[in-house]
């Protein structure tokens, strides 16, 4: 019987294998395609826990507790790996369109609770009068981030096993028993669901998670070397300079594609605008490709980070919609404090994975 199996190969999923493996629990991964095949493999590797924010809540306080533990995280899983996942903390700017000047500005006050350096800068640039310069955010690259993250589980031994459906997650008097797969029955003493936009319909109820997939498409321009030296944001995307000079330029919020994660003309159309006003000099920039994912949304942009009522040793850990990759080590360290029976050292309350149930 394993201590602990994982459902999802994606950033949430293999953090979480690779922590729990350092603590000494046996954990297998289980996935129905390849490594961080949806969301995690197409994300931009953002990490902007003030930029992703438009308040202070306890979304963006735990945003901000996981982007500070990143800097440690990266060190340990580069010697668990020997891959290195390109993070960079450079700083993020956010430039700002005329119609939020006022929301933008008055925001700084909760932004600077967060990051005192925070600037507001008039003229930076002629075609965007106003931005923000925000120095403690910056960005990873999302395939060698999960590149990193399975080859680090992989080395504390961690059983992945890929293209390997799980079915169902047996649960037998209020415990969690293990999962089945079309292959097996894998027994195991706790269970986390970590199956991203995939994850509402794996659980033993008849109520499933209000996890929704809302597919987001990017697209690469390439240069000899990166345009900036940091991630720009602006009010209908991001340009996502990377040291190869490969520029992704993110990324669309499509809520009416269901599970099709294809990308479409109307998303190319989009991003090409979003470079038109963005960073017009980089538009004779060579294309180099494009893809989607589908990012797991939950009704209040929260993610479900918690135990399931009625199935003890269940643990869910999805709906993290933009913020996968961002909020991989906390969601790691958070499950981590649930399974060993530790109080959770951040309140879960905003998070419960049931809140939308009616119980
Ligand atoms: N975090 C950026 C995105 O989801 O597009």
């Amino acid at each position: 019987m394993a201590d602990v199996v994982v459902v999802g190969a994606g950033v949430i999923g293999l953090a979480t294998a690779w922590h729990l493996a350092g603590a000494s629990l046996s954990v297998s991964v289980l996935d129905a395609g390849p490594l961080g095949g949806q969301s995690s493999h197409a994300a931009a590797g953002i990490l902007g826990p003030l930029v992703e924010s438009r308040d202070d809540g306890p979304r963006t306080r735990l945003l901000w507790e996981s982007s500070a533990a990143f800097p440690g995280w990266i060190d340990a899983l580069r010697e668990d790996s020997a891959i290195d996942p390109e993070f960079e903390p450079t700083g993020i700017l956010r430039q700002v369109a005329a119609a939020e000047r006022a929301d933008l500005e008055s925001s700084l006050g909760w932004r600077r609770q967060y990051s005192p350096e925070v600037e507001w800068l008039e003229d930076a640039d002629p075609a965007w009068p106003a931005a923000i310069w925000s120095p403690h955010e910056g960005q990873i690259r999302g395939p060698s981030y999960v590149a990193a993250l399975a080859q680090a589980a992989a080395t504390r031994g961690v059983d992945i096993r890929l293209g390997e459906p799980v079915r169902r997650i047996r649960v037998g008097r209020g415990r969690v028993e293990g999962v089945d797969t079309p292959r097996q029955s894998l027994a195991a003493r706790h269970v986390v669901l970590a199956a991203g936009a995939w994850a509402g319909a794996l659980l033993p109820e008849a109520e499933p998670l209000p996890v929704l997939p809302i597919r987001g498409q990017a697209l690469a321009l390439k240069a000899t070397r990166p345009p900036f030296p940091h991630v720009v944001f602006g009010p209908a995307g991001y340009l996502a300079p990377k040291r190869d000079g490969l520029v992704v330029v993110g990324a669309t919020e499509d809520a009416d594609a269901g599970f099709d994660a294809r990308v479409t003309l109307a998303g190319i159309a989009a991003l090409s605008d979003v470079v038109r006003v963005m960073s017009p000099e980089l538009l004779p920039l060579p294309f180099d490709g494009a893809w989607a994912g589908l990012r797991p949304a939950t009704p209040d942009g929260r993610p479900l980070i918690g135990p399931w009522p009625g199935a003890d040793g269940l643990i869910i850990a999805a709906g993290h919609y933009r913020n996968g990759l961002l909020l991989s080590p906390i969601t790691a360290r958070l499950v981590g404090e649930l399974i060993r029976g530790e109080a959770p050292s951040l309140d879960l309350a905003p998070f419960r994975p049931e809140r939308f149930h009616r119980r």
